[in-house]
């Protein structure tokens, strides 16, 4: 990275090499070049700009997010690309064709790959041609639910289960195995984030929906497993699950009763914030909290 402690008026074209040679800009880093076009800013003014760049370009992660053409992954992608870090994003090779994913696909902010939680090959070809040789977040995000979900358990079959746990468990297990060798060379801290669901509490349980129900609380176990397991053999990697809010996605029949940019903006801090020094104590690895970081009950 260049230097920015020349007073001159090179300062300015250093300060812009700087920043190019982060991952994008983001919009706090912009303003910094656009409020020291002219005078030569003063030795303080100086100090303080380096120490927010080189604290921004210290937080920049690589994110992966699995499922991010649509719903709660469109959402966070768009989030964590207008603040600088560098996303990658996945679509099914099934939805190739629809206007969320050409949408994507066409993005300057999100590098497009293709993957299907249900078939291992798709994850292993994604994790071993990664545009990157190292990752520090992976969002397995993608599920499913369906509308008919809401069921009592006598109305549901062994296939409707499989279905569930196919997407919602084995696909977060799948990424989390395969991408693992690329987390654990995150020089920093590598973090597995699940998408799970209020729906995975057993304490918080209300009936129905059993095939969703299982397969979430199973993702948390998961989550868990994971955390004891890498403590032992990548202690750089942590997990955690989240639920993300109930909010107004496809998934959701576009009804929702929290605001979806109350949970992703708290999303966006769950994630920058857990496995740093500034992270509240119910952010710790295998752990299971709401968008807002509070702690929930399993
Ligand atoms: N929305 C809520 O209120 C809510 C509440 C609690 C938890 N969640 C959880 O949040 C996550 C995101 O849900 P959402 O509301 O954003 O749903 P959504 O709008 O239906 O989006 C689901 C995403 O998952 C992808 N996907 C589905 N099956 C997949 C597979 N086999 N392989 C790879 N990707 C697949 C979809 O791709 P296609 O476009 O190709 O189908 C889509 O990108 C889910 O895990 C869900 O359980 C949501």
């Amino acid at each position: 990275m260049a230097s920015l402690r020349s007073l001159d008026a090179t300062w300015e074209v250093e300060l812009f090499l700087a920043l190019e040679s982060t991952s994008s800009l983001n919009t706090a880093s912009a303003s910094l070049i656009i409020d020291h076009q002219t005078p030569t800013p003063d030795t303080s003014t100086l100090a303080q700009n380096q120490s927010i760049l080189y604290g921004m370009v210290a937080n920049m992660y690589r994110i992966l997010i699995i499922g991010a053409n649509r719903g709660i992954g469109h959402e966070l992608a768009t989030r964590f690309s207008l603040r600088g870090h560098t996303v990658y994003g996945t679509y099914r090779p099934q939805s190739r064709n629809d206007e969320t994913v050409r949408k994507m696909i066409e993005s300057t902010t999100v590098t497009a790959l293709e993957l299907d939680f249900t078939e291992e090959e798709s994850i292993i070809r994604a994790a071993s041609t990664f545009p990157s040789d190292s990752l520090d977040v992976l969002i397995n995000c993608a599920g499913v639910y369906y509308m008919w979900d809401d069921k009592p358990f006598t109305e549901l079959t062994a296939e409707h289960f499989l279905d569930h746990f196919k997407v919602n468990t084995l696909g977060p297990f799948l990424a989390s195995k395969h991408f693992l060798p690329l987390l654990s060379k995150s020089p920093s801290v590598g973090k597995i984030i699940n998408v799970s669901s209020d729906f995975a509490s057993i304490s918080d349980n209300t009936g129905g929906n059993a095939c969703y129900r299982v397969s979430k609380a199973a993702l948390n176990q998961l989550t868990k497993t994971m955390a004891i397991d890498l403590a032992k053999t990548a202690p750089n990697v942590l997990t955690l699950s989240v639920h993300p809010g109930y909010v107004a996605t496809k998934m959701t029949g576009y009804f929702g009763e929290d605001d979806m940019d109350e949970c992703m903006s708290g999303l966006v801090k769950v994630v920058e914030e857990f496995g740093t020094k500034s992270a509240p104590p119910s952010l710790s690895s295998g752990g299971y909290v709401r968008w807002n970081g509070e702690k929930m009950s399993l």
